[in-house]
């Protein structure tokens, strides 16, 4: 029998179990089902699963051929099969001293050129070796991006503000609605603000828009033409529509085809990030990354933890069908890093297609989302204690604070601990009605509210502990979950790499611009043509 009908059988056997009759028969429960690595502590025992489960998931992973596929991405192989790319965020984080190749050419001297590149500018910046066109230092700097050109720097940036270099304002604009740059515009002078204009393509549509709004703006601050090459850097692939906007090659920082945007940040496109919290602090995130990739690459299946992290995602998705998995940061800092993954996993992994061109017949992606705690707990917590649906819940806490303040860290991380017990222990009948009872209410009235005060509990979640949110340990996590979404995607045979789902979108915006713009007769379906009417006629 294959894994996936063991697997299935097994689910159909255990789905009345509760994940406290786990803990029941296996006092080494925690011991056996979590796992320390360096400063990163995974508790994944509160789920529903045991050693036969875990192997079965593994056997899975087997099948699909996990660990050669881990070693194709590591040694270039072109896994993005439908763009014909290597796929290497793993060589710009690359410490070692060995080569990565492409097409037979090691990778690794481009890589260390461009970042010593990167460090030299952000060091001029930050030492006011770097002026503006009327001689003063910049103090603020401006990101033009969107998608993996913005969500990674800016989310890194927001969580790491305790490293902040003084001095230094960063600003990250990424919609094409005008109020996005423009509420920029209010913020900066045009004598002190660098502009980073961050496309893998540089051709996208909202930030090139962004782009050449702001290069109009700047002109129309007393500035000229010559003066650009002292206000706007480029990070791109694409060296010569850089030079087409005016960018001069010593001001664009360059990436290769096999970074994808959504792993992009520690490529140039994390110039902003090095700007704002310095060249040590950039390198460290770097360095966190790259301890998990050697994780990754190395440990055992069993005591890996992107993988087994993986392998539980996997098993909810496509074995108890639940399509959506909640993460949650009890940090305030990392609030964005939900809509982070978001595009990571979803960009990644939400495809019906799978690698050889199969429509799949099994559930694949699942819906990420999340929002800071405690924050959450007063938002969307009913949902996930009382909702019909079942989210897996995913915590990410820290041991210490940046700067301690009274009793604030360990409330916040007693909270943390809390929801992940109560989701699984829940909150019976007998005990409400006896709390009930000892509060002095009649039988009757304890009669009518009791279910709703009952949590049914048995709601699986992961916790991630770490000793402090520094760069990286940030760096850790992000790779922890790059990985995690590549063996999802080893998992579900689909490629992980590409996204032409968001292609059509982009053709059809096009379109409607266009007939925006004119007077011809349109040919849509009726909602279509009636709205881009009212817009025609701004009614
Ligand atoms: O949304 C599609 C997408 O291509 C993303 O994958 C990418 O991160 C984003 O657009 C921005 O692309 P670019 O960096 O080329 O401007």
């Amino acid at each position: 029998m294959e894994c996936k009908e063991k697997l299935k059988k097994y689910q159909e056997k255990i789905k009345e179990y509760n994940i406290l009759d786990f803990f029941r028969a296996d006092a080494k429960r925690v011991k056996n089902y979590s796992i320390h690595f360096n400063d990163i502590y995974f508790d994944y025992s509160k789920n529903y699963i045991n050693k036969d489960i875990l192997n079965l998931l593994m056997e899975c992973a087997n099948q699909n051929h996990l660990q050669d596929k881990i070693k194709a991405m590591f040694t270039g192989e072109k896994i993005n099969i439908t763009e014909n790319r290597a796929v290497l965020h793993i060589a710009l984080r690359n410490f070692s001293k060995n080569p990565i190749f492409v097409d037979g050419v090691d990778v690794m001297p481009k890589v260390r050129e461009v970042l010593q590149k990167m460090q030299q500018f952000v060091e001029k910046v930050h030492s006011g070796e770097w002026l503006g066109f009327t001689g003063k230092k910049i103090t603020d700097v401006v990101n033009i991006g969107i998608g993996g050109s913005h969500l990674g720097p800016a989310m890194v940036t927001k969580a790491l503000i305790n490293y902040k270099v003084k001095g230094i304002n960063m600003h990250f604009v990424s919609n094409i609605d005008a109020d996005d740059i423009s509420s920029v515009f209010k913020k900066i002078n045009a004598e002190t603000t660098l502009f980073i204009i961050a496309s893998k393509t540089f051709t996208t549509l909202e930030t090139m828009t962004n782009a050449h709004t702001a290069r109009n703006w700047f002109l129309s601050q007393n500035a000229s033409e010559n003066d650009i090459q002292k206000h706007f850097v480029a990070l791109s692939t694409n060296k010569s529509a850089c030079r087409d906007f005016g960018i001069p090659s010593e001001n664009m920082f360059e990436f290769w085809n096999w970074v994808g945007g959504r792993y992009s940040l520690w490529s140039a496109i994390g110039l902003s990030i090095a700007l704002a919290i310095g060249w040590t602090n950039f390198e460290e995130l770097l360095h966190g990354a790259y301890e998990i990739d050697r994780h990754f690459e190395h440990a055992p299946l069993n005591e890996n933890i992107p993988v087994i992290y993986a392998l539980i995602g996997y098993w909810y998705r496509n074995f108890w069908n639940y399509s959506a998995n909640a993460v949650i940061p009890y940090s305030n800092e990392l609030a964005t890093l939900p809509e982070f993954l978001q595009q990571l996993d979803m960009e990644s992994n939400g495809k019906y297609v799978d690698i050889d061109g199969n429509i799949v017949n099994y559930p694949t992606g699942q819906l990420i989302w999340g929002e800071a705690g405690t924050n959450s707990q007063h938002s969307f917590f009913q949902y996930l204690h009382q909702g019909t649906d079942i989210i897996p819940v995913d915590f990410i806490g820290f041991i210490s604070a940046f700067q301690e303040v009274g009793e604030h860290h360990k409330l916040l991380l007693s909270n943390m601990i809390a929801q992940s017990e109560a989701l699984m222990i829940g909150k019976s009948a007998n005990q409400v009605e006896t709390e009930l009872q000892s509060q002095g209410l009649s039988q009757a009235q304890i009669e009518k509210i009791k279910q709703h005060k009952v949590f049914r509990g048995n709601r699986p979640s992961n916790i991630f502990l770490l000793e402090k949110l520094t760069p990286r340990a940030l760096g850790k996590i992000i790779s922890i979950f790059e990985h995690k979404v590549f063996v999802q995607g080893v998992l579900w045979n689909v490629n992980s790499f590409d996204q032409w789902g968001v292609e059509l979108g982009k053709q059809l915006a096009t379109k409607v611009y266009n007939e925006i713009n004119s007077v011809e007769v349109l040919n849509h379906d009726n909602s279509t043509n009636y709205i881009i009417d009212m817009i025609r006629n701004k009614k």
